[in-house]
């Protein structure tokens, strides 16, 4: 028995050091641990998922490699080769990307899709006891992850965000320019990682398949791995998909520890299903071409003149050339009139400050879309507020309403918005016959918005203002997060410019005082009109309600009152009958008594607004003076 228990780990050793290389060409008959959506067909192809959303799939080596000595060892060198293919259904919604993974687990249980590329979850994310290494192929730019674009190559230590990344391309061997991939395409592409663990080098090199390995790496970066590899780790490949999906898939893949990596074999590689798209929906396909054919349109029709404009009887559109920078996201009216029947009433879903709102399905595809028609008089200056509207659309986070795209009409912007299936929330705030919300979901969605403000405050490149923060601008997507939406009114600011507006826009009721002396909107207006959404959220009614008696008409004034009386929860809306955690509610109606505060000076910012909602400081005592 004793002698069973000290021959073990010898033999556990001696058997994890007979392998240290494999070749795949293919991987019919491969020793290949899959979860998940991974999938391997009849031909040997690796699929790691399809284009269910918010999925993953996991493809590890069976048995771990020895990557080290002794446990504080330097790395033993290795090299890597794979082709790989991401294949969106539809050419502009692919997503998210996939990673290569060292790992010490061939289990990656309780991971996250999305950005997190089924790698990590939001509490583990970054944490050094992870010892995850990764080369990640990301399809999405998501700038909570600063990621730098929507076509990247990344090496991710212990973390989705990158330790360094590069756009996806290549350095030519020929001429020395640079090539750019597109990993979004149904090509396939092939790339090599090699790490030399005497030096610590890490490189990692891409090109088209067929094409020799360029000499110039896309990636190279001097990394101590020793105390992020373990000694024995499981190599394979993680993908996932959000709202945005692709099948991403892996063709053939070469591994050897110490040594050059064999070459794959190309013309034994599995084929990639190329019928899928057309077979399976074949207007698919068609809006592909049209698509396709559509920029090179335009972009033939730039080249002779500076100014295009595309004029048809009924669907009158205007082009000019500085919107190439924005093709990818522009939608021909035609695409927008069918999605919605024609702009019927029946898929009307509102009517707001700046036009009207419809629901509809994007041509040829599954992709429901909220579509925004905002009517402008003037020509002038519209280019600058579209550049502007749609860049600010990119920014992505999970509290903000993702803009796809936009089109431009005489008179007209129309823009496309991610379809939020549970509406807005003063929907169920205000009207009587919408099933009502319950108090941990509004907690719930008020610090999802709190997120949001202060994304868009201090974490993204630019300060953006919002301008509009108000419950009918939260929308709830389909697992009842909030998102703030209608950037229409946003305007983007420098960091440290001074911001000078010369009319005021925004919502009565939620304008800070100081704005109508100074016209200077600033975080700080922000952060008052975010009071006041506090406030409307815990007392379920308007912030000015005209038709109520005079001490109740303005909802900050109530609330203050009942504040100095000491009856503060008792403004709370009274559908929430006893179901509520009291400190939560008083915190919230206290939070946005601070927050709508008269002196700009006294409210606080987003980021202190989300430590005093999470509980990691208290909020002031002498609340207001
Ligand atoms: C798979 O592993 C088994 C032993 O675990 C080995 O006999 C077999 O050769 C391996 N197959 C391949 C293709 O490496
Ligand atoms: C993706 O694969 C999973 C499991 O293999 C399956 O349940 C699901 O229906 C597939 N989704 C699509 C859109 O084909
Ligand atoms: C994240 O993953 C770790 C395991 O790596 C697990 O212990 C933890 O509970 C997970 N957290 C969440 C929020 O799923
Ligand atoms: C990292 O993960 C370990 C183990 O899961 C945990 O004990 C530790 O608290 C985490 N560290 C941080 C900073 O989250
Ligand atoms: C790079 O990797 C190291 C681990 O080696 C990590 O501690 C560090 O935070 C990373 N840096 C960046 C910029 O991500
Ligand atoms: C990485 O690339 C550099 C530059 O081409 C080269 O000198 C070095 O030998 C490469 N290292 C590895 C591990 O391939
Ligand atoms: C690499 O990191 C390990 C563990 O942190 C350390 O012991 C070793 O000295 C480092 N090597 C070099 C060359 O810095």
């Amino acid at each position: 028995m004793l002698l069973k228990i000290l021959i073990w780990p010898f033999l556990l050793n001696l058997a994890l050091s007979t392998i240290s290389d494999f070749t795949y060409n293919g991987f019919k008959g491969a020793n290949l641990s899959l979860d998940g959506m991974a999938t391997l067909n009849s031909d040997g192809l690796l699929r790691l998922t399809n284009i269910s959303k918010h999925e993953q799939g996991h493809a590890f080596s069976t048995i771990p490699l020895q990557f080290k000595r002794s446990p504080m060892g330097t790395v033993i060198s290795f090299s890597t080769v794979f082709v790989f293919s991401i294949v969106p259904e539809y050419p502009m919604f692919g997503g998210h990307g996939f990673a290569f993974v060292l790992s010490p687990s061939m289990h990656l249980f309780q991971t996250l899709p999305i950005y997190y590329l089924g790698l990590f979850n939001s509490s583990n994310n970054g944490n050094s006891s992870n010892h995850i290494f990764a080369v990640e192929f990301d399809t999405i730019k998501d700038l909570e992850m600063a990621d730098i674009d929507d076509n990247h190559v990344g090496i991710d230590i212990n973390s989705v965000i990158s330790n360094k990344s590069a756009s996806a391309g290549f350095t030519s061997d020929d001429d020395g320019q640079f090539k750019k991939v597109k990993l979004l395409s149904d090509e396939p592409i092939q790339v090599w990682i090699e790490y030399d663990g005497l030096n610590m080098q890490l490189n990692v090199t891409l090109s088209s398949l067929g094409k020799p390995k360029p000499k110039i790496p896309l990636l190279s970066s001097t990394i101590n791995l020793s105390s992020i590899i373990l000694d024995h780790m499981y190599v394979g490949f993680s993908a996932s998909t959000g709202m945005a999906y692709s099948y991403h898939y892996i063709l053939g893949w070469s591994f050897m520890m110490n040594g050059k990596v064999p070459e794959l074999d190309i013309s034994s590689l599995p084929r990639l299903p190329r019928a899928m798209t057309s077979s399976k929906d074949k207007t698919g396909t068609i809006l592909m071409w049209l698509l396709l054919s559509l920029s090179v349109l335009v972009l033939m029709a730039a080249a002779g003149a500076r100014m295009i404009m595309v004029r048809k009887n009924r669907f009158s559109e205007l082009r000019e050339d500085w919107e190439l920078d924005f093709e990818l996201h522009r939608f021909s009216y035609k695409q927008l009139y069918n999605a919605t029947g024609g702009f019927k009433d029946e898929f009307l879903l509102g009517v707001g400050g700046f036009g009207r709102v419809y629901r509809g399905v994007l041509p040829g595809t599954e992709v429901e879309v909220a579509i925004k028609r905002v009517c402008h008089e003037s020509r002038q200056g519209v280019g600058e507020f579209v550049a502007e509207i749609v860049s600010l659309g990119q920014l992505q986070h999970r509290n903000l309403v993702p803009l796809l795209g936009y089109c431009r009409s005489e008179g007209e912007l129309i823009l496309v918005y991610e379809y939020m299936p549970n509406r807005s929330l003063d929907k169920y705030l205000f009207s009587e016959g919408e099933s009502t919300l319950g108090w941990s979901q509004r907690f719930w969605i008020i610090k999802g918005v709190a997120s949001g403000l202060l994304y868009l405050h201090e974490d993204c490149e630019r300060v953006v203002i919002h301008r509009d923060v108000k419950a009918s601008n939260v929308l709830l997507d389909g697992d009842m997060n909030g998102r703030l939406g209608d950037f229409g009114l946003a305007r983007l600011y420098d960091h440290g410019g001074v911001p000078l507006t010369t009319h005021l826009a925004g919502t009565v009721g939620y304008l800070a005082p100081e704005l109508s002396r100074t016209y200077r909107v600033t975080t700080n207006s922000d952060v008052f009109a975010f009071g006041v959404f506090l406030l409307e959220v815990a007392c379920g009614r308007r912030p000015i309600e005209p038709e109520k008696a005079e001490d109740l008409q303005v909802l900050i004034d109530w609330v203050l009152a009942n504040w100095r009386k000491g009856t503060i929860k008792e403004t709370r809306d009274e559908r929430l009958g006893e179901e509520y955690v009291a400190e939560e509610l008083e915190l919230v109606l206290k939070l946005g008594l601070l927050c709508s505060h008269p002196l700009p000076t006294a409210r606080p910012s987003m980021r202190r607004v989300i430590q005093l909602l999470h509980g990691d400081i208290l909020l002031p005592d002498p609340l207001l003076n």
